[in-house]
């Protein structure tokens, strides 16, 4: 188990304003769509993320000349590209797949490692191989990873559907190889997420022909090349998400400033009364603690409830008298969070291959418990912080690949927390491609910034 975590003390009421950050799902894969022009891209917004630093350590590694223009803000050349990526960064997060079609289109050849990720039970890739193949590659996978080579790219229509729904990476990698494919590609069954279309808006940026971006029906013609582009990437849903829940759970007025409208996707489904509880300041979302009376969550592909804030949810269904039930349809294997939510009090049930009852209102009690994946241990503190006592998770690493600076504003809206400092950080470097360095930071080196 990893030495790096975070204590956290619960019970107080918290209030006040965080500011969200941008989108990790919606810039991973933009990254690699930086790969498919010569001329430069600058990317605003980037959130200072450890999956983040890994896809400009590996785009790095192949090539591209990078730059950090300031804490958020980059510029990336890919004068020429390699067509293999090595295991070190890859085999570390899920988005680096995005990187098979971003290669393939450009080098028209791809051979990678299988990518890493949160393991959130089984992550096939046959869908993105389809595609590929149906675009006319050759694709491989064996054990050691996936080898993808084309003579031409040619149009096609193809479904990017699988048995739990569309496939928002798979559609993606898709579209990646489609927009420098010869002639139409038509995508049935493809991801209609709010990443998804902040991707193609980037790729129509860059010149790419995409229509049908946010329906299940994207039109693809293909060019002979793409220029360079400027674009920010918008703030991330599933942080303001948890936010959201955080202020629901226990915050007397919470300002989520810079929400995305997306936030509330299928919320309100489960929550009707939550129009009491939050309100619209223009941009801003302002949230406040809630009675609500038993949910039925039932995670599926956009516009449906998000797989990525069910386990902060079942936080929130453990504090609503009654039973809820928590169901998942696109990862049904995503519960291994519930032992650890178990340790601190919840009484949870699993009531189905994919479903679990939330008996409520249980008083949590701190313990020691360790983060599971990215959003289980961010629902972790949230639970830490209603719990009464000390709270400590270990392996908050997984935290830190998707909330950027996640401590410091809790922090801020007065939570008590005391953490090891990012465990990957990257030493910030504007000498063009200078190798970004990971430093592990000591784990006696305690940031302790505890309040009353
Ligand atoms: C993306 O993962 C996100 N990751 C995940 O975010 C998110 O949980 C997930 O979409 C679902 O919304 C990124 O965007 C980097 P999928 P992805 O392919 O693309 C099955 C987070 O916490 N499938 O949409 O890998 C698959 O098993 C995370 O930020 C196939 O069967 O997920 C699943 O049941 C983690 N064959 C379903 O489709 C395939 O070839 C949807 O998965 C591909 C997927």
């Amino acid at each position: 188990m990893s030495v790096h975590y975070a204590r956290v003390w619960g019970g107080k009421a918290l209030g006040g304003s965080v500011a969200i950050s941008g989108s990790k799902n919606t810039c991973l894969p933009i990254i690699a769509a930086t790969l498919l022009t010569e001329e430069t891209c600058i990317l605003r917004n980037v959130p200072q993320l450890t999956d983040i630093f890994c896809m400009i350590e590996v785009v790095r590694r192949l090539g591209v000349a990078v730059e950090r223009l300031d804490a958020h803000t980059w510029s990336f050349e890919a004068k020429a590209v390699a067509a293999y990526a090595d295991r070190t960064f890859v085999e570390r997060f899920r988005a680096s797949v995005c990187l098979l079609g971003a290669l393939l289109g450009r080098n028209r050849r791809a051979s990678m490692p299988v990518p890493g990720g949160c393991k959130l039970g089984s992550r096939p890739i046959d869908i993105h191989l389809r595609a590929f193949r149906a675009l006319g590659a050759e694709a491989t996978q064996t054990s050691d990873g996936i080898d993808l080579h084309a003579e031409r790219l040619t149009g096609a229509t193809f479904s990017v559907a699988g048995p739990r729904g569309s496939t928002v990476t798979g559609t993606l990698n898709a579209i990646l190889a489609a927009v420098l494919a010869e002639g139409r590609s038509v995508l049935v069954g493809a991801a209609r997420e709010p990443e998804v279309v902040s991707f193609c808006a980037f790729l129509q940026k860059m010149g790419a022909k995409i229509e049908g971006a946010g329906t299940d029906r994207l039109a693809i013609e293909g060019v002979s090349a793409l220029r360079g582009a400027d674009f920010t990437i918008p703030s991330d849903r599933m942080e303001a998400g948890t936010f959201l829940i955080l202020g629901l759970l226990c915050c007397d007025a919470l300002r989520i400033i810079n929400a995305p409208r997306e936030v509330l996707c299928g919320i309100p489904e489960i929550l009707p009364q939550i129009a009491d509880y939050c309100r619209w300041e223009g941009e801003d979302l302002v949230v406040r603690r809630g009675e609500f009376p038993p949910i039925e969550v039932s995670a599926a592909p956009y516009p449906h409830f998000p797989t990525d804030l069910q386990p902060q949810m079942t936080v929130l269904a453990s504090q609503i008298a009654g039973t809820s039930h928590v169901r998942d349809t696109i990862f049904p294997d995503r519960f291994t969070h519930i032992d650890a939510f178990r340790r601190l009090g919840m009484d949870i049930k699993k009531t189905a291959d994919d479903t679990i009852a939330v008996a409520g209102k249980t008083a949590l009690c701190g313990a020691e418990i360790a983060a599971t994946d990215l959003r289980a241990g961010a629902a972790m503190y949230l639970a830490g912080l209603i719990a009464r006592g000390e709270t400590t998770i270990f392996q908050k690493e997984y935290v830190e690949r998707g909330y950027e600076n996640f401590e410091e504003k809790l922090l801020a809206l007065g939570a008590a927390i005391e953490y090891t400092p990012l465990q990957m950080q990257q030493e910030t470097s504007n000498a063009g491609n200078t190798p970004i360095i990971f430093r592990t930071d000591s784990a006696h080196n305690i940031f302790q910034k505890t309040s009353e």
